[in-house]
């Protein structure tokens, strides 16, 4: 794991934003995974500038997301698909037919639009940059405690911390999914490059679980381990639990040397 502390949230934004303009300037038919939550807001708002200033091209990019609420239509002003697309997606200029969430309808068994949401990344090449933010339960798209480190796109019900951490975006009288689709542990590990952003003390604990912590269902992030090349972007309230920062920060500073030279491994 490479472990990147940083002064606040909009560095850590700024730094992700940088992963992805690299991948765009690398490959011509890039493969991202986008998250969603309030972390990665200040990305996209980044990526929204770069594409506004710089005209960074994200024409050729196709994108999937780690999750979707449980029966929420894609106009529902909740639905994830939402998100991506006042955040996002009708901001720049990707072709929205390239960019896919999981579906989570009742018209079909969710356990065969899971097997194919798996199938369309694959023959999409796979996702080459992840993007990830955690849950305070150490959770990673939508993969709870107890999650199978090798679980693939499912149902998943959500624990009750959860529920209540994400009720603050729903209006008292606004209904509230309890279950969603998202890509599994073994979805997410199977991504080239995984970023994960952590910015607030309230991240802190399931941070230091994640790297710090025995590899385990009981924090999903932690399976990230396990991943040959992850980037965990924090801030310095995030970051505050964790016994060993001198080192990462030094660490981080010789990396940077090599990036200087070398540009991105990507
Ligand atoms: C949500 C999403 C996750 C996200 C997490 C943290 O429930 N499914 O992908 O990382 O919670 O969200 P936030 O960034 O709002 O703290």
């Amino acid at each position: 794991m490479q472990v990147i502390i940083l002064e606040n949230p909009q560095q850590v934004a700024q730094h992700a934003s940088e992963w992805i303009v690299e991948l765009l300037s690398k490959k011509a038919h890039p493969v991202l995974g986008l998250a969603t939550g309030s972390t990665p807001i200040s990305l996209y708002q980044k990526l929204v500038q770069r594409h506004q200033q710089d005209q960074t091209d994200f024409s050729h990019v196709t994108s999937f997301n780690l999750d979707e609420y449980h029966n929420i239509e894609a106009d529902n002003k909740q639905s994830y698909r939402m998100f991506m697309k006042q955040n996002l997606f009708d901001k720049i200029n990707i072709d929205q037919t390239n960019t896919h969430l999981p579906t989570c309808n009742l018209i079909q068994d969710p356990r065969v639009q899971g097997m194919a949401y798996e199938d369309k990344i694959r023959n999409a090449g796979g996702i080459d940059l992840q993007i990830l933010g955690i849950g305070g339960n150490g959770h990673i798209g939508f993969n709870e405690p107890s999650s199978s480190l090798s679980s693939r796109t499912r149902l998943k019900t959500l624990t009750k911390q959860t529920l209540q951490d994400n009720s603050r975006l729903f209006d008292s009288a606004e209904y509230q999914p309890s279950m969603a689709m998202t890509m599994g542990i073994a979805t997410i590990l199977d991504a080239k490059y995984v970023l994960l952003m952590a910015t607030g003390k309230n991240k802190a604990k399931a941070v230091n679980e994640m790297i710090n912590g025995p590899l385990s269902a009981r924090c999903p992030a932690s399976a990230l381990q396990l991943h040959q090349h992850a980037v965990i972007v924090l801030d310095k309230d995030a970051a505050s639990e964790l016994s060993n920062q001198e080192y990462y920060i030094w660490a981080n500073r010789e990396h940077q040397k090599i990036n200087q030279d070398y540009g991105f491994f990507l």
